[in-house]
């Protein structure tokens, strides 16, 4: 197989990360089908995926012309074997579940072709976890997205029984969709961006937590210094921060880490108020106009009283 071969992408799971996978692969010229087991799903990833088709041809990305060609080339499938048949190459972007995500691969492997890759795009689990359930590892590694609105960074994570063949034709894939792919030498939690993040967004979490610093001043140094548009805080609200308490909570329990279980408390009290980040209009900041955005931030002239 050679990567002018892959011209049809099974991306499997229609949510956020499938919907903007789907899309940059058929502006990319190549034939999409978005399967997901709920045709709501389905559609509500329609209309998500016609809006990033503007948000494309609002930053120049795309003209009207090329928005209208890549939708057309996608398609929807709620029956998987009708979904897998044609399938040169599978994204999959459903819950982070290694057991739901090694089933839901087992089941591609009996329907599509011998040819057909298989690459996952899980943000916190290895593929090692659920490689030999996918029913052939030899074709499989992970090839991670972040939102590719803003970034067309991209990781590609092999296990050890990755096939070299495999490894080139997705770092090639992933160029064939105008992404820019750090690949991997082995398995690693986070991959390469994502690590260091947690790693920030930790200790942002433990300075609050402990009441050494306030939410504010954690991001005004951090952007002071770093001359960034945001800092950690503000991040945690793009992400959601009940994505953040999840993958907190996930870690403070598997390594009993008492300060990482204080920061999943920290975040709880958000989460259970329903203060969710951007998504909600309120998080650690107010949307759309957070304070970090205001002129003046990092001078300390506007200030919000820590939650
Ligand atoms: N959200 C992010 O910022 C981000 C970034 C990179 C990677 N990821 C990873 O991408 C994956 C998906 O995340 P998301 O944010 O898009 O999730 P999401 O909840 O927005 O979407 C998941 C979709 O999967 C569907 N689904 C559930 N079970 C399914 C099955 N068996 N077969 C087909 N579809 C099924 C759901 O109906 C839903 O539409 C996760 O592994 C996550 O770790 C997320």
């Amino acid at each position: 197989m050679k990567v002018e071969d892959i011209n049809t992408v099974l991306v499997v799971g229609s949510g956020n990360m499938g919907q903007q996978i789907g899309f940059q692969c058929a502006v990319s010229g190549l034939d999409v089908v978005l399967y997901d087991i709920s045709a709501e799903m389905l559609e509500k990833a329609m209309d998500r995926v016609g809006k990033l088709a503007k948000t494309y041809m609002a930053g120049g990305r795309i003209t009207e012309a090329q928005a209208v060609e890549a939708l057309e080339r996608i398609t929807t499938e709620t029956d998987r074997k009708k979904a897998g048949k044609n399938a040169d190459l599978i994204s999959e972007s459903i819950p982070e579940d290694p057991d739901l995500k090694g089933k839901t691969f087992a089941a591609f492997n009996d329907i599509c072709p011998d040819r057909t890759l298989f690459t996952t795009n899980t943000s916190s689990l290895l593929p090692s976890m659920f490689a030999a359930a996918t029913g052939r590892p030899d074709r499989f590694a992970a090839l991670h997205f972040h939102d590719t609105r803003f970034t067309n960074i991209v990781d590609i994570m092999p296990h050890t029984g990755t096939s070299p063949e495999t490894l080139a034709l997705i770092e090639a894939f992933a160029k064939k969709i105008g992404q820019v792919a750090i690949v991997l030498k082995k398995e690693s939690n986070g991959y390469v961006f994502n690590a260091m993040l947690m790693t920030l967004l930790e200790s942002a979490q433990t300075l609050a937590a402990k009441g050494v610093a306030s939410v504010e001043d954690v991001d005004r140094s951090w952007m002071g210094v770093m001359h960034t548009l945001v800092g950690p805080f503000g991040i945690m609200d793009s992400i959601g921060i009940d994505t953040v308490y999840k993958i907190t909570d996930y870690w403070a329990k598997k390594t009993e880490n008492p300060q990482q279980a204080a920061n999943a408390q920290f975040l709880k009290r958000y989460v259970d108020r329903g203060d969710l980040g951007v998504k909600t209009g309120r998080g650690f900041y107010d949307y759309p106009n957070p304070d970090f955005q205001k002129p003046g931030f990092i001078a300390g002239e506007t200030n919000k009283a820590a939650g």
